[in-house]
């Protein structure tokens, strides 16, 4: 019988332990740990008693038993009801720390564009690639001689007069034009030829159309039995496909020393359709180009048999079809780097 009064205590200093230290618990993760010490089935409080049950009497054993399942029992209901409690507010609190406010407006991501030169010159290369070109990038540092001499504009040739060159020594220069590649990409390549050259070419001019800093994407052609013919069809097909389905082309004799016959390639006026407006300034038509037929000494220089082969040129500047395209009325818009400009085009 001592046992079973001994356990009596034993039981109630427990519970009072319990209850005492159940009341300092803040968190589930506490009431967690306490449990352990507790309830563990081997160092637990509780789960020791049940260890002692070697030494206690036979016929007490039952009983013995019995009371310390009670406690178990208590402590179980006790722990998961505290337990309980604090998850329920745990959880309120989480709930309350991330709510989203679904009304809110949502972050605005700001996303680039390509610069609008870089949309043309992707958009050209684009379309001259799909009709068989293949792109010959050159350099931007040339020699006197691929830049002018082998173009047919010897020393004290009038023609050089037309571009205002840099130069860097008397044999070198900052390219005035991309028409320098066509010599390039002739004396490494047999015909048939057919390339363009897109880049930065310069010169010294500036005002409101001009730039010391331009690009231009210069084209060739080098077959048998090429004409101004196939000049003409092959610009009608491109002026479609970058300024509409309409656009008609125009050539007006021109001069290049590097072609002959030279011509000066219109195209009607996307804007206004031909009947004259601000853009064309009435004429309805827009200069876009120079092209003509290669010049047999371009070819002759170039180790072409002239008469097997002929060819033809032409010369884009990309800014100019920028301007025109995303209606540009300065060039500087397209160095200022402002993007209130620049956010606007976006093809
Ligand atoms: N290189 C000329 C310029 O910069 C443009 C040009 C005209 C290129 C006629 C050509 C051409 O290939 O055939 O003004």
């Amino acid at each position: 019988m001592a046992e079973l009064n001994e356990l009596s205590e034993k039981i109630a200093k427990i519970k009072q332990e319990v209850q005492n230290e159940l009341e300092k618990l803040e968190n589930s993760k506490s009431v967690y740990e306490y449990k352990k010490v507790i309830l563990d089935g081997k160092t637990g409080k509780i789960g020791s008693l049940m260890k002692e049950m070697g030494k206690i009497p036979n016929e007490q054993k039952a009983d013995y038993g019995k009371k310390v399942n009670e406690l178990k029992t208590w402590a179980q209901s006790y722990f998961e009801e505290l337990d309980a409690k604090f998850k329920q507010e745990e959880m309120r609190r989480r709930y309350e720390s991330e709510k989203i406010d679904v009304t809110m407006p949502a972050k605005k991501h700001e996303h680039g564009n390509l610069h609008p030169v870089t949309q043309v010159r992707n958009q050209l290369t684009d379309i001259f690639a799909s009709m068989g070109f293949e792109i010959y990038e050159g350099t931007e540092i040339e020699t006197d001689y691929y830049n002018f001499t082998a173009l047919n504009t010897p020393q004290d040739h009038p023609a050089r007069d037309m571009q205002d060159t840099f130069y860097l020594s008397p044999e070198y220069l900052l390219r005035t034009q991309t028409s320098a590649g066509q010599i390039h990409v002739m004396e490494a390549k047999k015909p048939p030829i057919k390339v363009v050259s897109p880049g930065k070419v310069f010169r010294s001019d500036d005002d409101a159309t001009h730039s010391p800093m331009f690009t231009q994407m210069e084209g060739l052609v080098v077959d048998k039995g090429i004409t101004l013919c196939d000049l003409k069809g092959m610009l009608d097909e491109f002026v479609k496909k970058i300024f509409g389905k309409e656009t008609k082309t125009r050539l007006r004799p021109s001069y290049f020393p590097f072609t002959e016959p030279s011509v000066e390639v219109d195209v009607s006026c996307f804007q206004c359709g031909g009947c004259g407006c601000k853009l064309c300034k009435g004429t309805g038509w827009i200069e876009v180009l120079g092209a003509g037929v290669v010049n047999n000494k371009v070819l002759e220089g170039c180790g072409v048999d002239t008469n097997e082969y002929s060819g033809f040129a032409f010369g884009i500047g990309l800014e100019r079809i920028a301007m025109l395209k995303y209606g540009i009325n300065n060039i500087k818009l397209l160095f200022e780097s402002d993007l209130r400009v620049l956010k606007q085009i976006d093809d």
